[in-house]
């Protein structure tokens, strides 16, 4: 094995999805603490904007930028190097959310006990299930007063229609919660609230008929043996191959507040979660294992600094080795791209690096050249697929509100749509731009930074539109016809691509029974290609 094979075999790259409160910043940090990454809890700031105000969303970016660090975390554990992307906590950036999801090899999915599965929680999971991403659950908070296990695997396999695999199974629940039972090694870990040493050698049982259960549990042992029998005739047995297909979810119980069940979870990820997997290219697929190097950016993160107007793109790394210094071809453009001072994100330190392998992500400065879904290669044109847009749900009219600055204004837009803040859409003729967002705080959020970054002045005035889809025929003089009978309701991606609007669900339904042969998609490739069907 070359180190190379070593190295990429080892790479461990997944993000965390979730509900807001259900227990991602706690797990992260938890995650990390046993990963050996952080010593002390605390040490991971909650992206929580409590109000949701445009204010506070503005702070906490701000000290985002200074600490972009947190975007990706990178250390070792049981011999892989595990990349843990994050995601954003509040649910009108999605879009961000996402995209983040195509860079990773796996998932891990917290759900709350208490309220099982939520609104946001299904809309990620929905988008694992289309890349079919391995997924692992975490049915969190077991020291709360929460739903009956059983019931939580049930909505689980119910609503997010996966196979649901307990690999844990818990002893009692909130104040009775006593640990939880490891069913693959038949061996269980007990629970003391408060004691959150993260060495739970001391408190574990060996063997579901130990006497010694009883004496700890008391009558919850008996439960725990007939529960297991229970869900050993229920539940199918952990089959590796379904869950890296992403048809079963392997489902751990515990507390992240009290660390417990973490290191399940950890010890999972590390001995069965992917290694990086192939992926699609316009051209081709690209194999990880391959020697030429090739990468994809899927995320860009604006220095909210005005001094530097510097941006960070992250950089998924594909195939080969991507190497500091060395001249790369920037597909899109054509032109070449050398990074001098690459970063990756160990624990919570950027570092600058000299390599990088498959799996991994890096951090390259950029003053613009790069955009989201762009990809580098050392010469061959390939294009990355299945980064999406996603259909907005708020469109709004810029109206420049000084005319002197028009410049700036067009600029800002575009920069903010090539960071992917927003969409950006133009009408047939004239000059009309649109912008189109998934939440009101997206668009607190753009008029903020037109105002501070470009010094652009704007109104936005609402448009009545709710739903849109991007439209394509294959007859060319068909789709003509049809942008020219709904001219007032077709506006125009960056790419040119032609979008359909309607006021609600209902009448974008009828205008697809109306018009069958005319194709409507809710998302759309970054290149423009056409992505889910409706
Ligand atoms: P999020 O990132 O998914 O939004 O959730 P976060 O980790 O911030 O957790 C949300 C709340 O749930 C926090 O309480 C956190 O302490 C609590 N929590 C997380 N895991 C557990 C658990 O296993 N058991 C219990 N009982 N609570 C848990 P908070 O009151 O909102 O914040 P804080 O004041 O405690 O920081």
């Amino acid at each position: 094995m070359t180190d190379f094979d070593r190295e990429r075999e080892r790479r461990l790259t997944f993000a965390i999805i979730s509900h807001p409160d259900a227990g991602k910043t706690t797990i992260t940090e938890k995650l990390l603490l046993f990963g050996g990454a952080i010593h002390i809890a605390g040490a991971v700031k909650s992206k929580k904007s409590s109000r949701g105000t445009v204010s506070d969303f503005m702070k906490m970016e701000q000290e985002r930028g200074i600490s972009v660090s947190t975007s990706v975390m990178g250390f070792d554990y049981a011999g892989r190097r595990v990349n843990l992307l994050d995601t954003p906590g509040h649910a009108d950036f999605s879009e961000d959310t996402y995209r983040t999801l195509t860079a990773v090899d796996s998932g891990l999915m917290v759900i709350d006990s208490v309220k099982g599965v939520e609104e946001r929680t299904r809309s990620l999971a929905q988008v694992c299930r289309m890349r079919t991403t391995p997924l692992v659950t975490f049915l969190n908070k077991m020291d709360r007063e929460g739903r009956p296990p059983i019931e939580l695997l049930d909505q689980v396999e119910a609503e997010l229609d996966i196979t649901v695999c307990p690999r844990s199974w818990p002893i009692g629940q909130g104040k009775d919660f006593r640990g939880v039972y490891k069913i693959a090694e038949d061996r269980v870990v007990l629970f003391r609230p408060h004691e959150t040493d993260i060495d739970e050698t001391a408190r574990t049982i060996e063997g579901l008929d130990n006497p010694e259960l009883d004496v700890e549990v008391g009558s919850l042992a008996a439960r725990l043996r007939e529960d297991v029998e229970l869900i050993r005739e229920v539940y199918p047995d952990y089959d590796r191959e379904h869950y890296l297909a992403g048809q079963l979810t392997p489902v751990f119980f515990g507390s992240a507040l009290n660390n417990f069940g973490v290191r399940e979870l950890l010890d999972f990820f590390a001995a069965e979660s992917p290694p990086p997997l192939p992926r699609k290219a316009a051209e081709r697929e690209v194999h990880p294992a391959e020697d030429t190097f090739s990468g994809v950016v899927f995320k860009i993160h604006a220095n909210l600094d005005p001094r530097h107007r510097d941006r960070i793109a992250y950089l998924r790394i594909c195939s080969g080795v991507f190497r500091r210094n060395k001249l790369y071809l920037h597909v899109r453009s054509g032109k070449q791209f050398k990074s001098a001072n690459p970063t990756a994100f160990m624990a919570q330190e950027r570092t600058v690096i000299d390599e990088a392998y498959p799996g991994d992500i890096i951090g390259l400065h950029d003053n613009g050249t790069l955009r989201i879904g762009d990809t580098l290669t050392e010469g061959e044109h390939l294009q990355f697929i299945g980064i999406p847009r996603f259909a907005p749900t708020i469109f709004v009219k810029v109206i420049n509100k000084d005319p002197m600055k028009s410049k700036q204004l067009n600029k800002g837009l575009d920069q903010l749509a090539e960071e992917g803040v927003a969409q950006v859409f133009s009408r047939a003729q004239g000059s009309d731009r649109i912008i189109g967002v998934v939440g009101q705080l997206q668009l607190d959020v753009i008029k903020h930074r037109l105002e501070h970054e470009y010094k652009a002045l704007c109104i936005f005035e609402p448009v009545d539109f709710s739903k849109a889809a991007w439209v394509s025929c294959s007859r060319k003089d068909r789709l003509e016809a049809f942008i020219g009978k709904y001219s007032h309701r077709i506006v125009y991606d960056r790419g040119g691509h032609p979008v359909y609007l309607a006021e609600n669900q209902f009448l974008l339904d009828r205008r697809r029974e109306d018009d069958s042969d005319i194709d409507f998609r809710w998302t759309a490739d970054v290149h423009g290609s056409a992505g889910a069907t409706l």
